[in-house]
Order: C-alpha cells, then structure tokens, then sequence
C-alpha cells in the first residue's frame, strides 16, 4: 500500500465528505486558538518592523470548512496587532498542504471565493491584494518548500498519520504480528508497538529536520496531534474500528489474510515520545506543550451543532465523521462494497460502547522555534 496514493479524507461534498463532516476538528482548532494567538503575536513582533511578507503553510489542510479557517485566524491576529502597534499589515504567502489525493478542487472552486468574499467584506482595504493562497501537494515526511523560506507551521490533526504502516508487522515469512487489529490496540503484542513507535520516531524526525530547512531562523510551528491513551483506558476510535471490521471478517471477506496483513499508518504518539524526538533531533526549542482531553461526542454536545441531540443522532453523526476520514483507506484494501455495513454497525454500537465507557481523545498540542534567531 502506497500510503501517499490512497490516504486523504472524503472529497467532494456529499454526506460523507470531510466537508461535511469535520466537526471535530474543527472544535480541536478553537480549542487551540489561543496558543496559535500567542505564537503568531511573538513571531511577528519579533520580526523587524519592516517585513513586508509574512509566509505561512498548513500541512494537511484537507477540504472543508476548516481548510482556510486557521488561515482566517491568523488574519484576524495579525489585524488585532498591527492596529495595536500602529504598523500596516504585511501580505500574506499561504502554502496549504496535503497529499495529492486530496481534493484540492473543493479548495480553490468552493472555499477560496468564498474566504476572498469575506475577507474583502471584513477587513475591507486593509487586506485587500495582501492574502495569496496557493496549494502544495506532497507529503509533509519529505521536503516542500525552498530552504529558508516559511516564518511560520501550521498542523492539525495530520501528524498522528505516519509516512507507512511499519514493514515489521508482517515477518520474513509472511505471518501477521498485529492480528485481530488495524492499529497498536490492547490486545497487539509488544513488538508490535515498538515497530509503531519506531515508525513514529523516525518519521517525526524527519518532518522536524524537514521543516528545519524550510523554515528562517526564529520561525515558529504548532503542531496539533493526536496523543495516545493509556493501556488501561477504553479503546481508541480506531481501536473500535477494528474491532467492528474483525466482526465482519468471516462474513465478507474471502481471506482471513486480507484482514490480517492490514495496519492503518497511524501512531498517536505520547508526550513524553513527541518531546524525546523533538529533544533528539534538536532543531526546534519546545516553547510550548499542552495536552487535554475531549469526550468522543464532545463536538456535538457543545460544538457547533447548537441543539442537544439524542443518543442514536449522535452516534450518527460520530459514524459519519469517522467514515470521512477512514473510508478512503480502508476501501482502497477492503473495497468499496463493504463500507456501509461496517460504518451502519459501528454507529449500532458506537453508544452502548460509550456509555458503558469514558471515551476520550487526547489532544498534544506544541508550539516550537527554530533555534538560532537571525532574519
Ligand atoms: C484529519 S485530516 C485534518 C485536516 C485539517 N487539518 C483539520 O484539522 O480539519 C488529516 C489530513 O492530513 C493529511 N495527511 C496525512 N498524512 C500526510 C502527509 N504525509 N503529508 C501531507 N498531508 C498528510 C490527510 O490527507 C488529511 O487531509
């Protein structure tokens, strides 16, 4: 499995599309919101009064309404400030990355006239001619920008997804060491894990180094990652999953093989492994590190969908979400075909599970600084 050919969410706008379906992290961003207000205000007030450019990426931006909107905050912030300093706003160079698979089309058809509108609307003359957005497809595990070229990063919710599945899941001769399981779970053996952790590490190793080059000196970067949960805790959404997809092996799936030799690209990192490998390579001082917890149907009690709903619309709309983002994968090995029973049973289960269950994701959020200042 060629992981930069078929991981990217739901295109398009339908039901299933990430457009439609990314609540959740769209709550994760305005949660966050306050630590990017803080990076954005000390990079650029540290920067000399006279810069005129201000260059910034968002890797896997995806498609949807939360393509531009970290782009829309950083306006705000730095309309906020430079009224407050009395300075006129700098232009801003927008990069948004992601894989090639992504629907890039929605980007440029749908979301960007629309953030242009709303911009000229908002912010009138003062940003007008200042805001130029451009896509950069690739992948952030290798490099996408000239050296010395970004003063600031931006990731929500990509870093969690690894370059690969690691090759030491499956043995010299062929046999499945992850079996019953799409990712690290409870029941995976220990060897398992460190092949994730490995994957993890020099992965994440490599997008530091990466973004090292790209970045000026005194650049800033925050990065927003899914962290992982204890082994004591109830299952990962991930976890759960697989497990409704193990459910289904013997009833739709010719060979238990296809089942078994499947392992997602995933590995949400702890805390303590994100600060080793950012500590090891040694390019970025960690300025900032928080960590907090959501409920799975935090987003929908409190998010933007405004009403209390019952268990069965939640567990729907918690179905849908997970399927925007995980049907593109697991299709491409499983086929199409089998999409809908496996998403109509985890959204059956999805509450009963919860209720019985503190269901939680843990959210790392950390702000970083090239080392070495000079403009
Ligand atoms: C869950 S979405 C998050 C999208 C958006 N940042 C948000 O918060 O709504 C994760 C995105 O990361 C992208 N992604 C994963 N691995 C990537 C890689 N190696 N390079 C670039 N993008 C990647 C996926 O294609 C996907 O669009």
């Amino acid at each position: 499995m060629k992981v930069d050919q078929v991981l990217h969410m739901n295109g398009g706008v339908g039901k299933y599309s990430y457009g439609n379906s990314s609540s959740l992290q769209r709550n994760v961003i305005s949660k966050v919101k306050p630590v990017l207000g803080e990076s954005i205000i000390e990079l650029y007030t540290s920067m000399p009064a006279a810069t005129d450019c201000l260059k910034i990426a968002d890797l896997g931006c995806s498609a949807g309404p939360n393509t531009l909107l970290v782009l829309s905050e950083i306006v705000d912030i730095i309309d906020e400030t430079c009224r407050r300093l009395k300075r006129t706003p700098p232009c801003l160079e927008a990069f948004l990355n992601d894989l090639p698979g992504n629907d890039f089309n929605a980007i440029f058809k749908l979301s960007l006239p629309s953030f242009y509108e709303r911009l000229e609307r908002d912010k009138g003359k003062r940003f007008s001619n200042k805001c130029f957005v451009s896509g950069v497809p690739g992948s952030f595990y290798g490099r996408l920008f000239p050296p010395n070229s970004l003063h600031f990063f931006h990731s929500s919710y990509a870093i969690m997804w690894i370059s690969k599945a690691p090759k030491e899941l499956v043995t010299k001769t062929g046999a499945a060491l992850n079996k019953g399981n799409i990712c690290v779970a409870k029941t995976s053996p220990p060897a398992v894990f460190e092949a994730y952790l490995k994957q993890f590490k020099r992965d994440f190793a490599h997008f530091l180094q990466c973004r090292a080059d790209e970045i000026v000196p005194g650049g800033c970067m925050l990065l927003t990652t899914m962290g992982s949960i204890k082994s004591s805790d109830p299952l990962t959404m991930w976890e759960f999953v697989g497990l409704k997809l193990h459910d289904m092996v013997s009833e739709f799936l010719k060979e238990k093989d296809e089942f078994e030799n499947f392992n997602l690209p995933y590995y949400a990192a702890s805390r303590e492994e994100v600060k080793s490998v950012i500590e090891a390579q040694g390019s970025f001082e960690l300025q900032k590190m928080e960590v907090f917890n959501l409920d799975w149907d935090d987003y929908i009690k409190k998010g933007d969908v405004n009403q209390v709903l019952d268990e069965s619309a939640r567990a729907a709309i918690i179905a849908k979400d997970i399927r925007a983002v995980g049907e593109p994968i697991l299709s491409s090995h499983f086929g199409e075909d089998i999409m809908d029973e496996l998403f109509r049973r985890f959204e059956v289960d999805v509450f009963d599970y919860m209720d019985a269950h503190q269901c939680q994701y843990v959210n790392i959020v950390m702000s970083l600084i090239k080392k070495d200042k000079i403009y």
